[in-house]
Parts: C-alpha cells; structure tokens; sequence
C-alpha cells in the first residue's frame, strides 16, 4: 500500500504495510536516528514523535494512521547550529547522561508545554512520568524543562561528586528538583 507521509517538513510518499510501525519507517525507511526502538510496547517514551500536536509512540501506530499527518521527529526541532530552544537548555544543563530517553523526554516536554505554557513543576513531572530514564538523570532534565519553560532553576549545587551529576540521590519525575 501506498502512503504519504509530511515529516519534518518534507513529504514522502512510501510503499508499506500498512500496520507497519511508524517507527519502522521513521528509522528503516527515511533513516531518521531521533526516535528510538526501546521497548516496542508504548511504555518507556523512547520512540515519541510529534503529530498532531500530540507527543505518541511511533513504536505502537501503525503508518496508516499517521496518513497525511505532519510528524515531527527531534530532528525535526532544531539544527546542530541552531537548536530550538528545548534542546538548548538540555545543552546548557548538560542534561544528558548515555542520551538514550532524550528524543522521548524532550518531545514529550515540549508537546506538554506547547499545550499547558503555564505548567507547574509538578504538572511538567507528570506529563513525564510515562518517559523513562535508566540513568537517573532526571534532575539534570527537569532543570533544563524547568530553564525552557522559564521556571527558576535551582543551583547544581548538589553535584559534586556524584557519579550521574545528580548529587541527591536522583529525583524520578514525582520527587522534585534537587
Ligand atoms: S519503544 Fe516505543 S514506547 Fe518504548
Ligand atoms: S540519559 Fe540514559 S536513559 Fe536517560
């Protein structure tokens, strides 16, 4: 079957299976590195993209249901020279441990407060709670979230010394910003 699909601006026009992940495609068809193959099962984060205005997991929807959609992927954000402004503040916090959750976290984040501007803190937290992180690095996340969404943001006092940056045994997305 034949389906077209508009990512990151540009359209592509692939013949597919139609109950093919669209993270398949993404990956195998337009070599798209952004989102990643985690679980498989639409419960860690790592394959999200952006449609619809909405944050989904391109490992559990089908192509056929992304027919005609604009899909953004973290590629599609911003350039090496010119990061939007979420991945800046990842790189100005330094947010990242092996990167892996990254493409999840920061597109889940930026659909969350493309929705909800004036999110709390604790909002932000659970928006992200389905997004998993295996190196805690979670505190370094928020801080950034919290830098793009112009909250204030509390002084990396805490990590010295610490393995992951994190300092306080790190905070998950319900503990709070150490
Ligand atoms: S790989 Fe899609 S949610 Fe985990
Ligand atoms: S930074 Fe490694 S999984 Fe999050």
């Amino acid at each position: 079957m034949s389906i077209t699909l508009t990512v990151n601006g540009r359209s592509h026009t692939i013949d597919v299976d139609p109950s093919t992940p669209l993270l398949y495609v993404l990956s195998d068809d337009l070599a798209l590195r952004g989102p990643k193959f985690g679980c498989g099962l639409g419960q860690c984060g790592a394959c999200t993209v952006l449609a619809r205005g909405r944050a989904i997991r391109s490992c559990v929807t089908p192509v056929s249901a992304m027919s005609g959609a604009d899909i953004t992927t973290l590629e599609g954000l911003g350039t090496v020279e010119r990061p939007h402004p979420i991945q800046q503040a990842f790189i100005d916090e330094q947010a990242a441990q092996c990167g892996f959750c990254l493409n999840g976290i920061i597109l889940t984040a930026k659909a969350f407060l493309d929705q909800q501007p004036n999110a709390s803190e604790a909002e932000i937290q659970r928006a992200l709670s389905g997004v998993l992180c295996r190196c805690f690095a979670h505190t370094r996340m928020l801080r950034a979230i919290n830098r793009y969404a112009g909250h204030p943001v509390p002084s990396r006092a805490g990590d010295a010394g610490s393995a992951t940056g994190d300092g306080e045994p790190a905070s998950l997305w319900t503990g709070g910003v150490k």
